[in-house]
């Protein structure tokens, strides 16, 4: 039987029978590419003939040290890791082109050779006299980090196996290349299969393999998204162009916990490491402004406060704006339909833009009472007293739900300086924190708040 070829969005990594312009996907355009089918291996044909090896199967309860995990001294990064380096270990680190990638783990390469591990990073985006120059420029030059220039996977891994390195860096991915596989290199089928080698080298010899993947748009190269379920860590290195802040999180650790984020800023030395991110995205905040609201979020296992900035003015187009930064907008879209609903505040006619200020992604539903705030704020021009943090997450009723973490989240703004809460009532009891506390059961209580502190 003859087999079809598939069609995989290069985005997204998903798969169909025939080719379209936009994936269902993931709904980018032009990201569908043909692939050849993967060959009708032995598993396909003669499995019952030929017998394998009995695979061996042990019991649940069998004791498992802790895998022992190595610190590049870089806070930031081993916290996103789960606590260092795990050996024999995938990690993909995804991030737009020109965000900071190859800074980032230079210096990690830099540092974890430094710590006593046999260090590799082998471009290929960059000669080895670039990587040379950039690590002149952030003063690393020092590190016992083993360079090269390799795009071929057989190469790369030929040198892999007789060397046996703890650590490789891979930058990138899709600049690598297998001869066995009849397709260009970046392609979904190149990528995929330089990332399952490399991920397979790590399991075998024990090594960390750290493999750079560009994000992109573009349909003939493959985003890290396609390798994403190989590895046993995803993380993303994100942030502005504008700003200098950058946010490394973890989207997937089967080492360590999710979502966790490490905070860097980049500056004309290389990134350096941000210890309270909290006091970093409040620090351009000035008088209580309308608009202007405290959030006290978690990232991860961290409080994180950042500002929620909203403006709200007449349209002069038939269809209002509404542009987001940093937040959700279809969640957006809800909220001002709950006030609209439940509160009877209309937001028709008038444009909505909403900013997370500092270049952070937030995507806590605990955020939405904030964002009530700031909206609220921005359409009735009355400000907040500057002291106050809010956080919770409302229902479409309007029913205001209490949040995980609530401590944390006080304790981290009282250290910073707050003296008062807005917080949605029930919950687990624990301490205010140090701060005081106003408890709202439902929206329209706190639209009176809000409009009455103007
Ligand atoms: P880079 O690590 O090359 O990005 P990526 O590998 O993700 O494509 O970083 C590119 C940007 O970082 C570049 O625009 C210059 C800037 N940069 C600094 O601001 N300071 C520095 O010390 C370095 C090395 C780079
Ligand atoms: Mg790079």
């Amino acid at each position: 039987m003859a087999k079809l070829n598939t069609f995989t969005c290069s985005a997204c990594g998903a798969s169909f029978s025939k080719w379209s312009g936009r994936c269902d996907g993931c709904g980018e355009w032009n990201t569908i590419v043909e692939e050849a089918p993967l060959s009708a291996g032995p598993a396909s044909k003669s499995l019952g003939a030929k017998r394998g090896t009995p695979i061996t199967l042990t019991d649940l309860s069998a004791k498992e040290t802790p895998p022992p995990r190595t610190g590049s001294g870089m806070d930031e990064l081993d916290r996103v890791l789960g606590g260092g380096l795990v050996p024999a270990s995938a990690i993909l680190v995804g991030g737009d082109p020109g965000i900071g990638k190859s800074t980032l783990l230079l210096q990690a390469a830099a540092r974890f050779a430094q710590a006593g591990l046999k260090t590799f990073y082998i471009s290929g985006e960059e000669a080895s006299a670039q990587v040379r120059m950039r690590a002149q420029r952030l003063a690393l030059a020092d590190a016992p980090v083993k360079l090269a220039a390799a795009t071929s996977l057989r190469d790369i891994l030929t040198t892999l196996e007789t060397e046996a390195p703890d650590l490789v860096i891979i930058d990138s991915i899709q600049t690598v290349w297998a001869d066995n596989v009849d397709s260009v290199p970046g392609s979904v089928s190149q990528v995929r299969a330089a990332a399952h080698e490399l991920t397979t080298f790590a399991k075998r010899k024990g090594s960390s393999v750290v493999m750079v993947g560009h994000v992109t748009k573009d349909g003939q190269i493959a985003g890290p998204r396609v390798v994403e379920h190989m590895v046993d860590t995803v993380l993303y290195f994100e942030g502005e162009r504008g700003h200098q802040f950058r946010i490394l999180r973890s989207v997937k650790n089967r080492f360590g916990p999710a979502d966790e984020i490490g905070v860097f800023e980049m500056t004309g030395a290389g990134l350096a490491e941000v210890a309270n991110p909290s006091e970093l995205f409040l620090s351009g905040r000035g008088n209580p402004a309308p608009g202007s609201v405290v959030f006290a979020g978690i990232e991860g296992t961290r409080p994180v406060l950042v500002e929620m900035q909203a403006l709200v003015a007449p349209t002069p187009h038939s269809q209002p704006r509404r542009a987001v930064v940093g937040w959700d907008s279809a969640r957006l879209s809800m909220i001002l339909a709950v006030l609209e609903a439940r509160c009877g505040i209309p937001f028709a006619g008038l444009d909505v833009y909403l900013n997370v200020a500092g270049g952070i992604k937030i995507s806590e539903p605990a955020a939405d009472l904030a964002v009530a705030a700031a909206l609220l704020s921005a359409r009735e021009d009355t400000s907040l007293p500057s002291e106050t943090v809010v956080f919770g997450e409302i229902s479409l009723s309007g029913a205001l739900r209490p949040v995980g973490q609530t401590e944390n989240r006080l304790k981290e703004a009282r250290k910073l300086g707050f003296t008062s809460a807005i917080v949605p009532t029930g919950g687990k009891p624990g301490g205010d924190g140090g701060l005081t506390l106003t408890r709202m059961s439902d929206l329209t209580a706190f639209v009176g708040e809000v409009i009455g502190a103007g």
